[in-house]
């Protein structure tokens, strides 16, 4: 028998469902803090009321020696609440640790939270708005961003909560385990409307999640509807090339401005000798504010694209710009340069129009 059976975890009416893989040990360590705060409340107080029964007023109990050191007392009571308190801190640590520590095979989805909903993006082009479809037994990366105040990405029943930053991605991970609707919340006071900022997990089976995948032209609908363009790489690709990153970010435009190609998770050094790793929020930042941080021998001319493009188009161009490799430069090839995905990308136009009109600083 388990310990959860043993404290019977799974029989407790008011706590959420638990539909993922961290939920039952999380709730094991809830009910074992709380038992034991139980137990020392209830040592205490029974100490309390015994100890004033014997010693009240006008009692016959012995006064005469009153103890005032008791070394085995006074080591009992340090050393065991100390052995306990170190348990669940032990404990703590590692399911925390387990919920921040991302599996290597976790598939991506991409969390926007804005006054006052939340917008879902999947890898396939699948959106979704105040709902999260997902299947059981698979390991899911949520990369969240805001693109206005702090929110938190709160699903009970996972029992995960991640706060959601404007200007910076935070992320968390989950598998679900038990096919259900659950409750998404914002758990972060967001303006008027915060408590309204709620949806819907959806959690099916692996087949229902094949199922409503699939369901774009077929006559079979699977609620919730799957509404899906392009993928994010194709969007991103458009997104690359429609607002200019191609003019000057492809391999042979590289002496106006470094390749975005093989650049994703590379050292880069700034124009002050700093390095920086190109990672999600290093790309974000450069995307929409390029000035704040040059890459050495390169000028500062490049727009700002801050309050050009939404958190969304930015999530489909690093889903792009990371499609492009992160090991080998590709060379560009008679002027043509050839993406991985077997696309041919045109040579850039003359990148004058960027440089004259919005010109950098
Ligand atoms: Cu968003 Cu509260």
């Amino acid at each position: 028998m388990g310990l959860d059976k043993l404290i019977g975890v799974d029989k407790i009416p008011f706590f959420p469902p638990e539909a993922s893989t961290f939920a039952r040990e999380i709730d094991v360590l809830y009910l074992v803090t709380w038992l034991l705060t139980i137990l020392f409340l209830g040592i205490v107080v029974a100490m309390l009321g015994v100890l004033a029964f014997i010693y009240r007023r006008k009692s016959k109990a012995d006064r005469s020696h009153p103890i005032h050191t008791h070394h085995g007392i006074e080591l009992a009571w340090s050393i065991i609440p100390m052995l306990l308190g170190l348990v669940i801190f032990v404990w703590g640590a590692k399911l925390y640790a387990d919920a921040y520590k991302v599996p290597d095979n976790a598939e991506e989805i991409f969390v926007v939270g804005k006054q006052w909903m939340w917008h879902i993006q999947h890898t396939n082009g699948i959106r979704e708005n105040n709902t999260l479809t997902v299947p059981t037994g698979r390991p899911f990366k949520l990369t969240c961003i805001s693109q206005d105040v702090i929110h938190s990405f709160f699903i009970p029943a996972f029992r995960i909560k991640r706060d959601v930053l404007p200007g910076s991605y935070t992320s968390a991970w989950f598998e679900a385990t038990l096919p259900g609707k659950y409750h998404l919340f914002c758990a972060e006071y967001c303006g008027t409307e915060h408590s309204r900022m709620t949806g819907t997990v959806n959690v099916l089976t692996p087949e229902d999640y094949q199922r409503w995948l699939d369901q774009k032209g077929s006559k079979e609908e699977v609620e919730p509807k799957a509404v899906r363009a392009k993928t994010m790489e194709e969007e991103g690709q458009e997104i690359f090339e429609t607002v200019g990153c191609s003019n000057c970010h492809t391999p042979d435009t590289t002496p106006r401005a470094p390749s975005l190609y093989a650049i994703y998770g590379k050292k880069r050094q700034m124009q002050n000798g700093e390095i920086l790793t190109a990672d999600r929020n290093y790309l974000r930042t450069n995307i929409l504010q390029p000035n704040d941080k040059v890459t050495a021998g390169y000028e500062a001319t490049m727009p700002v694209y801050q309050g050009n493009l939404t958190e969304e188009q930015v999530n489909s161009l690093l889903a792009y710009i990371k499609s492009l490799g992160t090991s080998e430069e590709p060379k560009p090839a008679g002027g043509e340069v050839k993406i991985k995905n077997g696309k041919v990308v045109k040579p850039a136009q003359a990148p004058k129009a960027i440089n004259s009109t919005q010109g950098g600083n």
